[in-house]
């Protein structure tokens, strides 16, 4: 059996659909802005239970206009999640912030509570909480540490689309949300693509301006802003898939339970510890074992695929010249593993992956260390 990590192609529910809505924009010449945009910024914040959308070109864009957005005092510093794709550490970057890296929880991989406490100064005007796999961060006590501190929140929802703390969505808490639609995400288009959800009417309004030259209509520039819109493809491809998407999370959910319980007490293996009170999107599956590669190998050597989220953390990286080690997060990417998951999957694939697994740890003697 093979067991590929996603096939976007089988991951596209109504395909008739799409295919023929995206037939009428071509031969209709639909390509930028429009019906179906606004159509799907309405659906997407109905969906998150937000006030306002502003659809992007990509959930990169999204992240550096959010920054952009609040207007925070200039040399001041953003703290940033250690394991996270670059994107979080380059939105603050190109807004000329300083970034400090914080470090992250190992029972859920979110951005460390205590550690963040540490990193909170003067100087400190936004914390960037990441949804990373799809699992919240603990924004209760973020917002609690914060409590009538200049500090702003932006969630980098990149990958927690339809994630829930105590059934609110992730991407309300904070003061501006951003999320991606990159064809691997969870909610993905048939290419880039990216949104800002917001609350605030006045970040709405500049939000709008800055994805489109800091203009609302041609000629009408207030400041100077970029070329970043969610097509109009993209937008119906995301509005026919938003439909199903309930459904995606559960199915995801569902095989996440499996895996859980299939792998409960194998080798050294450990998961992720959930929250009862959240809502998981599972856009990730990832374990932590010491023998990382060695198993990786095992999978790939019976046909299944496996990737790594992330093999570097940010602090690692030299580009950004900050070698200070974090203790939690120190080497994590040397021992993380995600194994395949998705609403495509069947229950005899991850069965599979299962039982490979188990082989690998009893072949090599390697006991429970639960
Ligand atoms: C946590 C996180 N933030 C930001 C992004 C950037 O999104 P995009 O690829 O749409 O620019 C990603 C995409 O991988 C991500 O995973």
């Amino acid at each position: 059996m093979k067991v590929k990590f996603t096939n976007l192609y089988n991951l596209i529910q109504e395909k008739n659909k799409i295919f023929s809505k995206i037939n009428f924009l071509i031969k209709n010449s639909k390509f930028v802005g429009g019906e179906d945009l606004l159509k799907f910024e309405k659906n997407f914040s109905k969906f998150i239970k937000a006030k306002y959308c502003v659809g992007v070109g990509n959930g990169t864009d999204a992240l550096e206009m959010a920054v952009k957005s609040l207007g925070l005092p200039k040399n001041s510093e953003i703290i940033v999640p250690n394991n996270t794709w670059i994107s979080t550490a380059e939105a603050v970057i190109n807004n000329g912030f300083k970034v400090i890296f914080c470090d992250v929880n190992l029972n859920d991989y979110s951005i460390c509570i205590q550690d963040l406490k540490k990193k909170i100064n003067k100087k400190t005007s936004a914390i960037i909480p990441v949804h990373l796999y799809g699992n919240p961060s603990n924004m209760i006590e973020i917002k609690k540490m914060i409590g009538k501190k200049r500090i702003k929140i932006i969630e980098d929802c990149a990958q927690a689309h339809g994630t829930k703390i105590l059934k609110q969505h992730v991407g309300t808490f904070g003061d501006i949300a951003t999320f991606s639609f990159f064809p691997g995400k969870n909610l993905g288009a048939f290419g880039d693509g990216g949104a800002i959800i917001t609350n605030s009417k006045n970040i709405y309004q500049k939000c709008l301006r800055l994805r489109n030259h800091g203009s609302l209509k041609k000629y009408d520039h207030k400041f100077s802003g970029r070329n970043s819109r969610l097509d109009t493809i993209q937008a119906a491809v995301l509005n026919i898939k938003l439909r199903s998407y309930k459904k995606t999370i559960k199915k995801r959910n569902f095989l996440a339970n499996y895996y859980f319980k299939k792998l409960h007490k194998i080798g050294d293996l450990k998961f992720f510890n959930l929250n009862e009170n959240n809502t998981h999107s599972f856009h990730q599956f990832v374990i932590r074992t010491n023998f990382r590669d060695k198993l990786a190998k095992h999978l790939s050597n019976r046909n299944i695929d496996t990737m790594i989220h992330y093999p570097y953390m940010l602090n690692e990286l030299k580009f950004f010249k900050n070698f200070k080690k974090l203790k939690k997060s120190y080497g994590l990417g040397k021992k993380i593993l995600s194994l395949p998951i998705s609403e495509e999957h069947s229950i005899e694939e991850i069965n599979y992956v299962c039982e490979e697994i188990k082989k690998f740890f009893s072949k090599n003697k390697i006991k429970s260390l639960n």
